[in-house]
């Protein structure tokens, strides 16, 4: 039997239990479903995860059945990922993308660095998927900054978002360069990055994933060089509330829905809509990235689009 058979029965079976999620729930149409949705968009009352649970979306499950339910839903949404991201931010995705590249001015500029003896960044993008990031990063490096050396590995714990990555890497300068590396790895155990190796660690959109956000956010202190940063851009809270009325009234009506019609696949964007409630607020997140030993300059994050996401940063102290 082939190693990918035990994934694809799993895969199907997490997947039928949620078709059958779904076969129970009433029939939800367009214009009826902002009335519907009222209930649905916060988390049920249960903050504290009890021992040895966690969430996944608004449901509570094992902290062990966490993991695969995440690895079903982004295997399952894999070859519509950047459609369905397009589609669902009105292509502000790439607008936030593009700006935490700019803002992080990844690579070492001649002109502008003195020499260390070190040549480029090596940079770590977590959760990097489709390589979205990573190809920001490289090309930032290379027009922007003049450097050729910049280098990433994209780290991905889906071995079919990682697929989609390769594939798409191939309409790139890098696809057979050693600039940019792919590899299925566990943010939550990154035992194949030394200590103290890394310029750059950067996750976008994956960390509200992580069933142990608090185990990744350490990994990457310990991979991160001394004066090393930590960049993590992600959904967050909205501050206004006329606004996040709005916003909610879009992300679980319009989001699920356009999951289904387009990916054939209401329950994981429903499940991602989840999550993203879900996650801490700005202030929480913050805290946690204190909490691991970096320093936070300034406030500590940066909303974007009125806190729809943020970008969170810390440095490891030199
Ligand atoms: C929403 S996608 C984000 C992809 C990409 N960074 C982007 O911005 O388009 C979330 C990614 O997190 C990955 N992921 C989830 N849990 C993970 C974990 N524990 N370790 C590493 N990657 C994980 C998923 O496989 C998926 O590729």
């Amino acid at each position: 039997m082939s190693l990918q058979a035990p994934r694809q029965l799993l895969r199907r079976q997490l997947l039928q239990a949620g078709q059958k999620r779904v076969a129970r729930a009433p029939y939800r149409c367009f214009s009826c479903s902002v009335r519907q949705t009222q209930q649905q968009q916060t988390p049920p009352k249960t903050p504290q995860d009890g021992p040895g649970t966690t969430h996944f979306g608004f449901e509570t499950v094992a902290e062990a059945l966490k993991e695969q339910k995440v690895g079903a839903v982004f295997s399952s949404v894999a070859s519509s990922y950047d459609t369905m991201n397009d589609l669902m931010s009105l292509g502000i995705h790439r607008l936030w993308k593009d700006h935490f590249v700019r803002n992080l001015n990844p690579g070492r500029n001649p002109l502008t660095t003195p020499s260390s003896g070190e040549q480029g960044w090596n940079i770590l993008d977590i959760a990097g998927g489709t390589g979205d990031i990573a190809f920001r990063m490289l090309d930032h490096a290379s027009t922007i900054n003049n450097d050729a050396h910049t280098r990433v590995t994209v780290a991905d714990i889906n071995p079919d978002m990682l697929a989609e990555g390769r594939k798409r890497a191939l309409d790139t300068p890098y696809a057979r360069s050693p600039r940019l590396k792919f590899v299925e790895a566990n943010a939550e155990k990154l035992d194949m990055i030394a200590d103290s190796s890394i310029d750059l660690y950067t996750v976008a959109f994956g960390i509200r994933n992580f069933t142990h956000k608090e185990n990744a956010i350490r990994e990457a202190f310990r991979v991160l060089k001394p004066g090393g940063v930590f960049a993590c851009l992600e959904f967050s809270k909205v501050n206004n509330s006329v606004f996040d009325s709005f916003y909610k009234r879009w992300s679980f009506s319009a989001i699920p829905l356009i999951g289904q019609l387009v990916a054939g696949d209401r329950d994981s964007y429903q499940y991602l809509v989840e999550s993203i409630e879900r996650f801490p607020s700005q202030t929480e997140f913050r805290d946690m990235i204190n909490d691991a030993g970096f320093l936070v300059p300034g406030q500590g994050w940066e909303d974007l689009t009125g806190g729809i996401a943020a970008i969170h940063k810390g440095v490891k102290p030199a």
